[in-house]
């Protein structure tokens, strides 16, 4: 049978969602929840978000104007904040990303009309689209989005700002004035009074301040030595004005086990003690078979793909469990009461360019249902890491890279990636707990050569006595039969929804806004609920009640 019709009858096969028990034949796949082996508490914060100033991200994506047809408030998309605000978003990055190191932050303050326009950190990139206008926002940036309209917008939507501070650009003092600008009292200073003129006159309050980002590339080409003797220049005695700051320092690309631990070698007690955490960054993209080793064309694309390029993405975002450990474990060889955690506050797939929302949305791209698993696994394994992971933040919200939504001018639409974090919201302020796998991995080709993936795995934590339960199954063709054991307490009902759909190259758009979409399976009391058959490449949260 063609691998497409496969797919399609096994996603068919599961749609009843739970099998019943046959003596005669034990569940493939079992996936266990040990109630009495606590990680740490999921931190809200690893649901975060990132808003770069880079194509269609603020400008059009977030910031319409005050004066749009699009309904706003105070000039933000009224629709993207709402749907935002439903999943309690706890924090979100800004301005950057590269974009970052270049910005200078008082050109986003004072009169929309007065601030002075600036040509984009990506106003050069080579993905631009054909067609694009090189000639508006996107490229010349007008700031009429800066500290405040970001800081608006946070509040709007329910979440704390996270600012990446200049360290390639500017100096320690332009740093510290940033943070007496947004924080500073009421009237206390010509910086307070700026921003009381821009509209807010009480502190922002901000607690969390990246400093620099990558800071091993975009943000300076640093050795790991001369950005930790930065990170001591721009960190030593910055006040907070009654703000206890959250200073996180630009961490290694990837697998770079070295930046880390040179890093903390250099820093010594004092940097070490003004770091709250560590940022680590890692997109997940299809290596093209060693083909080329361009940027872009080394790139696969969104929608067109095979078996071998769906399960190789998931491949490179299953890494990020061994990037935590093997980071963390470096960390503790300095620090080894790990009073620094670790910040993945950049993680996503990275598609080529060709699948843009609109023309000006450079780093835009589509979003299928493999990306809705890939978001899966990773939310589970920064939740199955509760007690090292303090923040994430997906790149990026919108119109780029793995968006949660795509939006231009009055169209808008939610993509898979946002179900996905919709899903997960339930495992926020939670207790993790140790889970236990146990699934038949997956076979696929890399190149000709055999190669595999994990076949089933989850994440799990505990709130009061509700139980929440999420599960990926990467395979295209497998149904996964699998037994759900919640060792250390009972069972009163189990409650399933799922994302997926009959073919994991459905995706969402302004024509077909609601083509893949959870869908919620009535409630079955008992144990029985928890028999469950997990449909290929699907996403799926049980909330289990407990007695
Ligand atoms: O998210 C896009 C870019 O990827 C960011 O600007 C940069 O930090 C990373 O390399």
């Amino acid at each position: 049978m063609p691998k497409r019709r496969r797919f399609l009858a096994a996603a068919a096969g599961a749609s009843a969602g739970f099998f019943a028990a046959r003596s005669s034949r034990a569940a493939e796949c079992r996936l266990e929840v040990l109630v009495d082996e606590p990680i740490g508490t999921v931190a809200p914060e690893i649901y975060g978000h990132f808003v770069e100033h880079l194509g269609g991200v603020v400008y059009d994506g977030i910031w319409v104007g005050e004066g749009s047809k699009v309904a706003n408030v105070a000039g933000v998309r009224k629709e993207l904040v709402d749907q935002l605000k439903r999943l309690g978003p706890s924090q979100i990055r800004w301005p950057g990303g590269c974009f970052a190191d270049q910005y200078d932050w008082r050109d986003g303050t004072g009169p929309r009309e007065k601030r002075p326009r600036r040509t984009n950190f990506w106003a050069g990139a080579p993905e631009w689209p054909a067609g694009a206008s090189r000639g508006g926002p996107q490229v010349y940036d007008t700031n009429a989005f800066g500290t405040v309209e970001f800081a608006r917008f946070c509040r709007l939507a329910g979440g704390s700002p996270y600012f990446a501070a200049n360290l390639r650009s500017l100096s320690p003092h332009d740093f510290w004035q940033w943070v007496e600008y947004c924080n500073s009292p009421a009237g206390s200073t010509t910086l307070a009074d700026l921003r009381g003129q821009d509209g807010e006159r009480e502190p922002l309050g901000v607690r969390y301040w990246g400093v620099g980002n990558e800071s091993w590339g975009c943000g300076g080409n640093f050795t790991p030595e001369e950005y930790a003797t930065e990170f001591r220049r721009y960190t030593a005695w910055v006040p907070g004005y009654g703000q206890k700051l959250a200073l996180v320092g630009s961490g290694p690309n990837g697998d770079d086990i070295s930046w880390t631990r040179r890093f903390f070698e250099t820093a010594g007690r004092s940097g070490r003690n003004q770091l709250w955490g560590w940022a680590l960054h890692h997109y997940s993209w299809n290596v093209s078979s060693g083909r080329t080793t361009n940027w872009m064309e080394g790139k696969g694309d969104a929608l067109q793909f095979g078996p071998e390029q769906h399960y190789e993405l998931l491949a490179e975002a299953d890494k990020m469990e061994g990037l935590i450990t093997r980071h963390w474990n470096v960390m503790g060889e300095t620090d080894p009461a790990h009073k620094t955690k670790l910040v993945v506050d950049e993680w996503g797939a990275w598609h080529k360019p060709g699948t843009e929302p609109f023309a000006e949305a450079l780093l835009g791209q589509q979003n299928t249902v493999r990306d809705a698993v890939l978001a899966g696994l990773s939310l589970d394994i920064f939740v199955r890491h509760a007690d090292k992971v303090a923040m994430a933040n997906v790149a990026q919200l919108v119109n780029c890279l793995q968006s949660l939504f795509l939006a231009h001018e009055d169209k808008f639409c939610l993509t898979p990636t946002y179900h996905v974090f919709a899903l997960h919201t339930a495992h926020q302020g939670g207790r993790a707990l140790r889970t236990l796998a146990t699934a038949p991995r997956v076979s696929y080709s890399r190149n000709g050569q055999s190669a595999s993936l994990y076949g089933l795995n989850g994440a799990a934590s505990l709130k009061d006595k509700r139980l929440v339960v999420t599960v990926t199954n990467p395979s295209l063709e497998m149904t996964r039969e699998t037994e759900v054991v919640v060792r250390g307490a009972g069972v009163r009902s189990v409650q399933a929804t799922t994302l997926t759909a009959t073919d994991v190259h459905a995706h969402n758009s302004f024509a077909a806004p609601r083509a893949v979409e959870p869908r919620e399976d009535a409630p079955v009391a008992g144990p029985a609920g928890l028999l469950r058959r997990f449909p290929p490449a699907s996403v799926t949260r049980l909330v289990v009640d407990l007695s």
